[in-house]
């Protein structure tokens, strides 16, 4: 389809979402609240399915993970040691006329001809606030002048006299808001935690944050979670939560919001240099693709592989083709300041920009990274508590090593926590001293476990799948003629609907009742709608545009009136091929969820 990359396409899937019950803005009836987002019926079984398939695949499928459900707002100091407080912002520039905010790097680049100002004054009063217009090639300087006697109009200054009026081009710059031209403000960080007070009184010390992400809770319990589910490294911890970002810039409809839910899992694993003390040596990835089943001598960047890999699969076992998704390695200067590597997983929504050849180039699900041993170790400092664990089989390797090995371990060991310590800024001497306890302590069987974290969104992938779903096609209407129809092609495992019962007509009790007990023989199993209200092909539409993905029609031959052979038995019409078959209802439930496998 031609637009399909269109913002059109975007318009026709904004408008589907709200009109189905889909999504709907938050506090609508109050003009709206930006960045926030209410999802309606079909949209919250959308998003239900959405987190019970992650949930199921990443930890009760696995016999390595474990799920937590942790508290949204946490002690304070938590977010310090995550460096959340001091580093977890967006540089912001706001207009200097209108006041509106952007983010820095969001800005469109524009070029012209900036008329600057040095101040303007009248009769009783003078201002120095310096000031400037970018126009476009074209426009006519009394367009700068307007915007500039409005700017100083605003510091009280009625009917101002310019001064200083001064012209210089400009390319391709993002100091000036594309809306009107006007001057913005150097950008300024911006924090992007939402605050709260906890407790009566709203002071300093009882300040706290909504969390920005759900990681953190999991390496704040990593010690608790790991005694009582009996895990050993390596294991990991998932949960599923909402975090809140006071992004500066909600855009893209849901793509961005100030609040979301993510699904996190931190995977933790043994450093390099107690595997090979213990293997004798690392393996390293050797070629692209999905390494396999994890073996014990898997250093971080086979598990970093296996993780990306895993992810990717997840996406195509809940229908979003590889061909839509892109696997981005983020750069050196990219890369968080706890990051070793990361890979983010892109899905090419139709508002992603396009590169040079016009192909879309995808903008982010999901991050897989890998995090060394950054954040347990920061809680260890901050708390005080320890979050090392111990290894029985590397106290039982280290012995055997030869010293020559012992002395490489130990140092590239020392040099890793000296690197990570002096970076938090401790005091050369300080970080030595702890870096060489450290390396004492990985000889005796103990160390801070690395993590690999991947990290996705439900928001962004509920809004991916429905993207990807939205197809406009031909159908046959109830004559036999075409008419064009819009498909919600979910795949049958994250469709919010599984199945919509009809009987023939409403008003014939038999095929009423006889649907309804089809209706509850499907309920305990499956989420069904039963619809009785319009032309048989009126309502498959329906539940096509909700991408119910079968559909089954009680007739006459379900109650027998053409023949034994055809009693009890439905016609089953599939949404994608709208082929349909007769099925007995006694088969009809196995059917069902064979074809949702
Ligand atoms: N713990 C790592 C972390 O939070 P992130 O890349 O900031 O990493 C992970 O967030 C995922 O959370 C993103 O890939 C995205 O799917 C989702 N996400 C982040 N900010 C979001 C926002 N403002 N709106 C919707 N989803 C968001």
């Amino acid at each position: 389809m031609a637009e399909r990359n269109t913002g059109e396409l975007m318009e026709k899937i904004v408008s589907l979402c709200k009109r189905k019950g889909f999504i709907f803005q938050s506090s609508e009836m109050y003009g709206g609240l930006n960045g926030f987002w209410d999802y309606g019926p079909l949209g919250a079984e959308l998003k239900r399915n959405i987190k019970e398939t992650w949930w199921r695949s990443m930890t009760q499928l696995r016999d390595d993970v474990v799920g937590l459900e942790a508290s949204i707002i946490m002690h304070p100091r938590i977010w310090e040691a995550s460096g959340h407080t001091s580093t977890f912002s967006d540089l912001m520039v706001d207009c200097l006329l209108t006041k509106k905010r952007f983010r820095a790097d969001q800005v469109e680049p524009q070029s012209g001809l900036a008329y600057g100002y040095t101040g303007a004054k009248n009769d009783v009063k003078e201002s120095k606030d310096v000031f400037s217009v970018l126009l476009p090639p074209g426009k006519p300087p009394e367009s700068a002048r307007k915007v500039a006697t409005q700017f100083y109009r605003e510091r009280g200054i009625e009917n101002p006299v310019l001064l200083g009026e001064q012209t210089e081009k400009v390319e391709n710059s993002q100091r000036y808001n594309p809306e009107n031209g006007s001057l913005l403000t150097e950008p300024r960080p911006f924090n992007l935690m939402l605050k709260t007070y906890v407790g009566p009184v709203e002071s300093a010390e009882n300040i706290s944050y909504l969390r920005p992400e759900t990681a953190q809770a999991i390496f704040v319990q990593f010690k608790n979670v790991m005694e009582v589910s009996r895990q050993k490294v390596p294991f990991g911890i998932c949960q599923i939560g909402k975090a809140f970002r006071n992004e500066i810039n909600p855009r893209n409809f849901t793509f961005r919001s100030r609040e979301f839910e993510q699904m996190e899992l931190e995977f933790f694993i043994r450093p390099d240099e107690a595997i090979e003390a213990i293997c004798g040596k690392v393996a390293k990835p050797a070629t692209t693709g999905h390494p396999g089943e994890p073996q014990a001598n898997w250093g971080w960047q086979m598990w970093h592989q296996y993780w990306v890999e895993e992810r990717f699969a997840y996406y195509e076992s809940i229908g979003l083709p590889r061909h839509t998704l892109v696997e981005y390695w983020q750069k050196g200067d990219e890369l968080a300041h706890y990051a070793r590597a990361t890979v983010d997983i892109l899905y090419k929504f139709p508002f992603s920009k396009r590169n040079e050849a016009g192909e879309l180039t995808g903008e982010e699900l999901e991050g897989v990274a890998a995090r060394s041993d950054f954040d347990l170790s920061q809680h260890q400092r901050f708390s005080g508590k320890q979050t090392i664990v111990f290894d029985e089989e590397l106290k039982g390797a280290w012995p055997k090593l030869d010293d020559g090995k012992k002395a490489e371990l130990s140092l590239r060991f020392f040099e890793a926590r000296q690197k990570y310590l002096l970076k938090t800024g401790e005091q050369p001497e300080k970080s030595s001293k702890q870096a060489r306890e450290d390396a004492d302590n990985l000889s005796k069987g103990y160390y801070v476990p690395h993590v690999i974290e991947p990290s996705a969104g439900v928001d962004r992938l509920a809004l991916a799948l429905l993207c990807n779903a939205y197809t406009e096609d031909q159908a046959p209407d109830e004559k036999g003629k075409l008419e064009s129809r819009v498909v919600m092609r979910f795949h049958p495992r994250i469709a919010p609907v599984k199945v919509a019962v009809f009987p023939l007509l409403k008003n014939k009790p038999e095929l009423v009742k006889k649907a309804k007990e089809v209706r509850d023989i499907l309920c305990p199993h499956l989420s069904v709608d039963y619809d009785e209200a319009g032309a048989i092909g009126r309502r498959y539409r329906r539940q096509d545009e909700a991408g119910t993905p079968f559909g089954v029609t009680i007739d006459f031959d379900t109650l027998g009136e053409n023949g034994e052979a055809l009693k009890d038995t439905v016609t089953l019409r599939e949404r994608d091929t709208m082929k349909q078959e007769r099925v007995k209802v006694v088969d009809l439930l196995n059917a069902l969820l064979g074809k949702m496998r």
